[in-house]
């Protein structure tokens, strides 16, 4: 590394000289016990951190968010450079480029969207505003599944009808048109840019199974290239079109939620399994042509949409298939059990390998283990959980991250099958309120900050043991993020 070219910045908000006032957020914190507060909001009032500003050059800004309370707490002070002094020290490498960000957001599910529909019309816009407006924490991406999940209150698909090979009975959900599709246009109208909205389906409809049910153990009936997988990506186009009819259109589709859990015996909820060869095939046969030829040509198909663990494999079947890799864009991640396989033997390895695919975190949420199940209002564990693993993810290429549910109720659902998790938003109907709980936080210190567009930099810390990232937005601006600490550097390179 020639140190000639780094910027060697240090910083003293680690330091006890800067003082944070708790509080000053305007967080109306509750605590239930869980290690740290969530913040109550409901029609009339929610704390909100504001629209940031970049420092004037030379100068930091940080923003903090502690287990005794601070949200986003902000504070500023001088860089100074080449300095030896005591304070946090950054080393800067801006020629060392990474990948560039795409964006941080969550997913609307049907459950999402009763929870938040369930709120009074003042409580529900103030919930929008927190995820999707500027004063807000920015979020640009929302996965939206398509048709029934787990997180659903009834099994369904939107062609039902047996035989439908020409889709002709297609018809979105009472869910899509009353809920979602409401919410997101209301999401789009408070975001300054396009929201890139992305599609992953759970299950095809039963008929088209070899199991002839929505859960349990089951694949498309026949071959890639047959008529019934021709029908599958006819759906997911016939989705595209009746979304963009309510002026919503997609960034990305995946092709399918979890393809690993439609190949376990008795899998409790909707699922449909694909081997890593059946998928290459299906996209290189069915998905990609149909995709090409439709009026949404350029919708970008990220594979796998599943744990990292099957990482590189996946990749390597799939995209080392020229038919099927020229239609592809991207490998799509979920968080769980991401500590069994290392990030660089799974993502490293999957991007070295195929550098021109990028990398991206489509699911992940606390609360699913049998051992640590459900709501935990206040988690300050679960919060360190989220910091660190997207900052684990960023630092092994990986583009954005989105998180599950945007919002559940008080028991971690509804969802038909009693899958109940955590979610940064959970609502309490009944006294028509919300608590944004610590992982919303740990959310928007990404979310907020690293803007789409801006792109990871090399960086090394004085005296941080944990991982710390750092992206360039335009020309000199750095912002980067520790766990919970964010650091908004203005400073030549
Ligand atoms: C910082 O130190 C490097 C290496 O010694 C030097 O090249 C650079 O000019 C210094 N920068 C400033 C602003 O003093
Ligand atoms: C909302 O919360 C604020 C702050 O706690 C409180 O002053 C206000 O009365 C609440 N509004 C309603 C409608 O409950
Ligand atoms: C459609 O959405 C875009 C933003 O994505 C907006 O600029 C445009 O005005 C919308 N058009 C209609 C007809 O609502
Ligand atoms: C799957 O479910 C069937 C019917 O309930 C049951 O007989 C069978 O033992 C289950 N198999 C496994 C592996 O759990």
């Amino acid at each position: 590394m020639a140190l000639s070219s780094c910027l060697l910045v240090a910083l003293g908000f680690l330091t006890a000289e800067v003082t944070l006032s708790a509080g000053s957020t305007g967080c109306v914190a509750r605590n239930f016990g869980h290690g740290s507060v969530v913040c109550e909001c409901n029609s009339t009032y929610c704390d909100s951190v504001g629209s940031v500003t970049l420092p004037p050059l030379g100068q930091y800004s940080s923003y903090l968010t502690s287990m005794a309370g601070s949200r986003l707490e902000a504070g500023q002070g001088r860089v100074q450079v080449n300095s030896t002094g005591a304070a946090l020290r950054l080393t800067i490498v801006p020629y060392q480029k990474y990948q560039k960000i795409r964006g941080f957001g969550g997913a609307m599910t049907d459950a999402a969207a009763i929870n938040i529909l369930s709120l009074s019309a003042g409580a529900q816009d103030q919930l929008l505003r927190q995820y999707f407006s500027p004063e807000g924490i920015s979020y640009s991406v929302v996965r939206v599944p398509m048709a029934s999940c787990d997180f659903s209150t009834r099994a369904y698909t939107y062609a039902d009808t047996p035989g439908d090979y020409n889709l002709d009975h297609f018809n979105l959900a009472p869910e899509d048109i009353k809920m979602k599709i409401p919410l997101l246009q209301r999401a789009q109208a408070l975001s300054p840019r396009p929201l890139s909205l992305l599609a992953s389906a759970w299950s095809a409809p039963a008929w088209m199974k070899t199991n002839d049910a929505l859960i349990g153990k089951g694949s498309l009936k026949g071959k890639p290239g047959g008529k019934v997988h021709k029908t599958w990506a006819h759906y997911y186009i016939r989705f595209l079109e009746e979304y963009a009819k309510y002026n919503l259109t997609f960034w990305a589709l995946t092709t399918g939620n979890e393809p690993s859990a439609g190949r376990m015996t008795n899998y409790s909820f909707q699922a449909l399994g694909f081997t890593p060869e059946e998928q290459r095939d299906w996209v290189a046969l069915d998905l990609g042509p149909a995709l090409h030829a439709s009026s949404r040509p350029h919708t970008h198909i990220l594979i796998l949409d599943d744990n990292r663990l099957l990482l590189p494999y996946w990749a390597k079947v799939v995209l080392s298939d020229i038919h099927a890799g020229r239609y592809i864009h991207g490998v799509a991640v979920h968080w769980y059990f991401d500590h069994i396989v290392p990030a660089e033997i799974s993502l490293g390895t999957t991007h070295h390998l195929y550098p021109e695919y990028y990398l991206f975190g489509t699911e992940a949420c606390s609360g699913f283990l049998p051992t640590d199940r459900g709501v935990k209002l206040g988690s300050w564990d679960r919060a360190e959980h989220y910091a660190h693993d997207i900052l684990e993810d960023l630092n092994h290429y990986v583009v954005g991250w989105t998180d599950w549910n945007l919002a559940l109720d008080q028991t971690g659902g509804p969802n038909w099958v009693k899958n109940f998790v955590d979610s940064p938003v959970v609502v309490d109907a009944h006294r028509d309120v919300f608590y944004k709980q610590p992982t919303f936080y740990s959310m928007a210190h990404f979310s907020k900050f690293l803007w789409e567009g801006s792109q990871r930099v090399g960086v090394s810390a004085s005296r941080e043991n944990r991982p710390g990232i750092l992206c360039l937005h335009q020309t000199r601006w750095f912002s980067g993020s520790h766990l919970t600490q964010q650091v908004i550097i203005s400073a030549p390179v």
